[in-house]
């Protein structure tokens, strides 16, 4: 679906977002939410706060997943995603602290395997993710599912491409300074969600969203992996949508 402005498309997934968690409050039920960092999202966590002061929606039945973590990383420090979801979402609205997910850049090297695996069980414990949000990176990584990231991954931790390293240093004052690794959820993780919502916003996106929709499936661009998914929203606005 192309929006002219992203504004709009950011409004059109909180309201998806919305209604489901509605629903399955209705039903007595959690929601389970894969949730996404960079700027992608950040229009989308901005009505969801709205909806949540103007029009009383309650996020006390959601249990969040976020797809991805930078290793090493501490908590407080301020490119962390930790720090991102609680400044964008979590601070602003009634989820319960014990609901959140967020991969873990503190452990121990010789720890992260095992916790990798845990991260899977806690998803699928939780009733598998209802839906993933997901914003794509030029590299055509989703969550950090750089090139050559194949179909079945599954949370683990991988090396940075040297793009992704290039676009997160406005993040971190240096390129040096960004770490070089980072834990995320697999393509296969992504791909088991029961719905998936890709964003892209932006002319800079235009030529690896034209590759993830229209181009060939292969872990060249892990993103096209999602035309096999039954059920997956690219919501984009007109300057993303150029190439198609
Ligand atoms: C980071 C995140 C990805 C995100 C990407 C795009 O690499 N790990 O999950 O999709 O950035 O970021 P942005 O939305 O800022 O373009």
């Amino acid at each position: 679906t192309i929006f002219d402005e992203a504004r709009d498309g950011a409004i059109h997934v909180a309201h998806e977002l919305a209604d489901l968690i509605r629903r399955k409050q209705a039903q007595g039920e959690k929601a389970v939410l894969g949730l996404a960092t960079g700027s992608s999202p950040i229009g989308v966590y901005q009505e969801l706060i709205r909806l949540h002061r103007e029009e009383g929606l309650s996020f006390r039945n959601v249990v969040t997943f976020n797809l991805d973590e930078y290793y090493p990383m501490k908590p407080d420090e301020l490119q962390s995603y930790v720090y991102f979801m609680h400044e964008q979402l979590f601070d602003h609205v009634d989820i319960p602290p014990e609901n959140i997910h967020i991969p873990d850049g503190t452990l121990p090297i010789e720890q992260v395997k095992m916790y990798c695996q845990q991260y899977e069980q806690q998803i699928e414990q939780a009733g598998g993710l209802d839906l993933q949000l997901l914003g794509i990176g030029r590299t055509g990584h989703i969550g950090f599912n750089e090139p050559g990231s194949g179909l079945t991954s599954a949370t683990r931790l991988v090396k940075l491409d040297a793009l992704t390293i290039t676009d997160a240093a406005k993040d971190f004052i240096k390129e040096e300074f960004v770490p070089l690794r980072a834990l995320t959820m697999g393509v296969g993780t992504i791909m088991k969600a029961r719905k998936i919502i890709l964003m892209a916003w932006g002319e800079g996106k235009a030529k690896i969203l034209q590759q993830t929709v229209e181009g060939h499936v292969s872990d060249e661009v892990p993103a096209s992996f999602l035309q096999q998914h039954p059920q997956v929203q690219v919501i984009v606005d007109q300057w993303a949508a150029q190439e198609l």
